[in-house]
């Protein structure tokens, strides 16, 4: 069964779902001493499987596969999904025309998204909003596959352990994309990740993980001291050559440093953190339909967007530090975080 011990770097790249992470993105960090991760959220079960054996004929590092827990959702009033639909359309660009109310099923079934796991048997299985349904964890050990799950809160990592995880994620407050809050209607204590780490290090007894804001060596040797065994970079790897995201994204990310990431529900009807943008900005005191209705209700407006490319319409999903950004090979960027944190802990 995987353990951190056994990682040559002590680095997770983040699970980011919306195509970001190929399974040459996933490889190649597999292949240079990390975890690769794939970010299966909204994904049908042939992706998966296919993504898998590619990734698994590329490398024989370890790979996990995350996928979102869904909690029920419903559609609300009829006066609700007007006021959503017309904050939509009040935006008045060409994407908002095609939009429509989505239909159940409003998100695909885990258990259906889990049958290629279970063949192809990655060395990790993990999970974001909440524990998977009961006997996945189970099944997942007798199959040899690792699980782990987020946490933003001390009480969320106790339940994580007591549902016998094998780690857990600290996503810190500066993380980029969605926050991986149980209830989202709970109070968010918004800890920021090396508070957090520090805590679930101190009352865990399972391994932490520390993710949110971290971008190079340093970063992962501060987390490390903080207690955690190791670091989950999402942000870091966007701009690499074999991410999945859009050249306008990456534009962004590179040259619109000057920006201010935000906390927003518009997209998706869940907080998640991106560049500020027309969009976030537009949309702040807008009425938005649930999680994930209103993720599938803006999809056509988002993919116009990719295509126009224009990314004041786009989730453009990033942590707080992302002006840190580089932009290479995934190789390069794996030689070079290993040399930082080399460096960093000479100077100790
Ligand atoms: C583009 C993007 C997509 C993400 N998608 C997922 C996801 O599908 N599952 C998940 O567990 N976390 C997801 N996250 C959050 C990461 O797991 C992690 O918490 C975050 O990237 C850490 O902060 P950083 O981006 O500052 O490194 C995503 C993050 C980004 C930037």
């Amino acid at each position: 069964m995987f353990n951190f011990a056994q990682l040559d770097l002590p680095l997770i790249q983040a699970p980011m779902a919306g195509g970001i992470t190929t399974p040459q993105l996933v490889a190649g960090v597999a292949n240079h001493g990390g975890v690769g991760s794939f970010g299966f959220a909204y994904s049908a079960p042939e992706k998966i499987h296919a993504d898998l054996l590619m990734a698994q004929s590329l490398t024989s590092g370890p790979i996990n596969a995350n996928f979102f827990v869904f909690s029920p959702v419903c559609l609300p009033s009829d006066q609700i999904q007007v006021q959503a639909m017309q904050a939509l359309r009040s935006l008045g660009v060409g994407g908002v025309q095609s939009l429509t109310i989505p239909a159940e099923p409003f998100y695909p079934s885990l258990m259906n998204q889990l049958e290629p796991i279970w063949q192809a048997r990655p060395a990790i299985l993990s999970f974001h909003f909440g524990l998977p349904p009961e006997g996945v964890i189970e099944k997942a050990h007798a199959l040899g596959i690792a699980v782990g799950i987020s946490a933003t809160s001390l009480a969320e990592a106790l339940a994580i352990e007591s549902a016998h995880a094998d780690f857990i994620v600290a996503q810190g407050i500066e993380a980029g994309g969605h926050r991986g809050q149980f209830d989202f209607l709970a109070k968010d204590g918004a800890l920021s990740t090396l508070e957090l780490t520090a805590q679930l290090a101190k009352h865990c007894r399972i391994p932490i993980v520390a993710a949110g804001g971290i971008m190079n060596g340093a970063d992962i040797n501060t987390a490390l001291a903080k207690g955690a065994q190791a670091a989950q970079l999402g942000t870091a790897f966007l701009c690499c050559d074999e991410s999945g995201a859009p050249p306008s994204y990456r534009h962004y990310l590179l040259h619109k440093q000057d920006r201010s990431t935000t906390l927003t529900k518009a997209f998706s009807g869940r907080l998640a953190r991106g560049i500020e943008n027309t969009f976030t900005r537009t949309m702040q005191d807008q009425v938005t339909l649930p999680f994930p209705i209103q993720n599938t209700l803006t999809g056509p407006l988002r993919q116009w967007a990719v295509e126009q490319q224009d990314a004041e319409y786009q989730s453009l999903w990033a942590g707080t530090a992302y002006a840190q950004m580089r932009s290479m090979s995934t190789k390069d960027l794996m030689q070079q975080l290993r040399n930082e944190i080399g460096q960093a802990s000479m100077t100790l």
